[in-house]
């Protein structure tokens, strides 16, 4: 039985931006989000805290969620892999956050904060520097601090399905950092395919193990697509009841630590295919088209997104029919 609703977590502006050669100004950043919660997304993860030597994509972390005009009942998330991208997220007071501070502050905090760590040795070194182990004990303080000040945390598994480096990575790989994270308190797990090799048998048997710790309803696929996997994937998901998924606007996207991997699946594919199968979102496609579209200019390309492109190309359809008909005598070209 499929779920009947899917929550879309939109990671374009954190997982697309992150990967981009080109510079895109911390207003365009912020107008992308604006646009992202107008076409009715409720969780969107806005840009990292981690250290801009490393990501310079992501220097302007803080001016973006304090720039960020909040929608109401719309969930921001930023990427805190140590306790020093935790204060810089909590803007510089990770100590004395209290739960459900007011005011001014608390509108320039994000709502929740994700971990990261891989489920293959070689690359959880290439990413962030150090063993799975170190990681997730870096976490620890991470996660305690997070939850004292009132954040939720998720967890995102990299290479769950395949890493650069490693080759294949096992369901019981998977499974053991599925049990670090959850030993440490992470409180949502999601499986993510980070070079895009998984396949559906696979991801049902990393989705298994993940089920095994964590309810359903704290369980999520992050599918890149860079082999044209993720909605086969997402749809195995489905089957098994999985009801939330990360996706990228335009398909914006990549890790700079695995190169050659292509953005995360297509918001607007993702939702192409939710619609056709009825299951909600509450996420309007034209608007999120749009988003595509303004993102995809300022990169000055087209929108990665099959559905976004077919929907684009429509629209200028409709639009040269319309002026025709603007311009012919009146009877004519209709
Ligand atoms: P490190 O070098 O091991 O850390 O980096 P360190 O503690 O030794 O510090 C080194 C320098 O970095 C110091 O500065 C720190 O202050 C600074 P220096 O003294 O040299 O001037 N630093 C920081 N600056 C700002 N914010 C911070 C921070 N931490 C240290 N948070 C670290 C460790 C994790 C920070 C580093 O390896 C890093 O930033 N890596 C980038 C990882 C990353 O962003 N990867 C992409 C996102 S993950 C992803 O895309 C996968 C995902 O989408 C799921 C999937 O698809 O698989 C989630
Ligand atoms: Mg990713």
């Amino acid at each position: 039985m499929f779920p009947t609703q899917v929550t879309l977590v939109e990671v374009g502006p954190r997982d697309g931006l992150q990967n981009e050669a080109a510079p895109v100004s911390t207003a365009h950043k912020i107008e992308l989000v604006h646009r992202l919660q107008a076409s009715g997304l409720k969780e969107i993860e806005v840009t990292s805290f981690v250290s801009p030597k490393w990501v310079p994509q992501m220097a302007d972390n803080a001016e973006v969620l304090a720039g960020i005009r909040r929608a109401p009942g719309v969930r921001y998330s930023v990427l805190t892999p140590n306790m020093k991208g935790l204060e810089g997220a909590l803007g510089g007071d990770a100590g004395g956050a209290e739960a459900g501070a007011g005011g001014e502050e608390s509108a320039r905090r994000p709502d929740e904060v994700v971990v990261f760590a891989a489920a293959s040795e070689a690359f959880s070194r290439r990413n962030i520097n150090c063993s799975i182990a170190e990681s997730v004990e870096r976490f620890r303080p991470v996660v305690e601090a997070a939850h004292a000040a009132g954040l939720k945390v998720r967890g995102a598994i990299s290479c769950a399905l395949g890493c650069p480096y490693q080759g294949e990575v096992t369901a019981d790989e998977v499974e053991n950092v599925v049990r670090l994270m959850k030993a440490i308190g992470v409180d949502h797990c999601g499986v993510a395919d980070t070079i895009g090799v998984g396949t559906p048998r696979a991801v049902r048997a990393a989705m298994e193990r993940a089920l095994k710790h964590y309810p359903l309803v704290e369980v999520s696929g992050h599918f890149h697509d860079t082999y044209g996997q993720a909605l086969a994937n997402i749809y195995a998901c489905l089957e098994m009841g999985v009801h939330t998924f990360d996706a990228s606007v335009a398909g914006l996207g990549g890790c700079p630590y695995a190169k050659g991997a292509t953005g995360n699946v297509a918001t607007e594919d993702v939702l192409f295919m939710l619609q056709g199968m009825g299951i909600a979102t509450g996420v309007d496609l034209d608007r999120l088209v749009d988003a595509g579209a303004f993102i995809s200019g300022v990169l000055g390309r087209a929108p990665a997104s099959r559905t976004g492109r077919a929907l684009l190309a429509r629209r200028a359809v409709a639009a040269e029919l319309a002026a025709a008909n603007a311009a012919a005598p009146s009877g004519a070209a209709r």
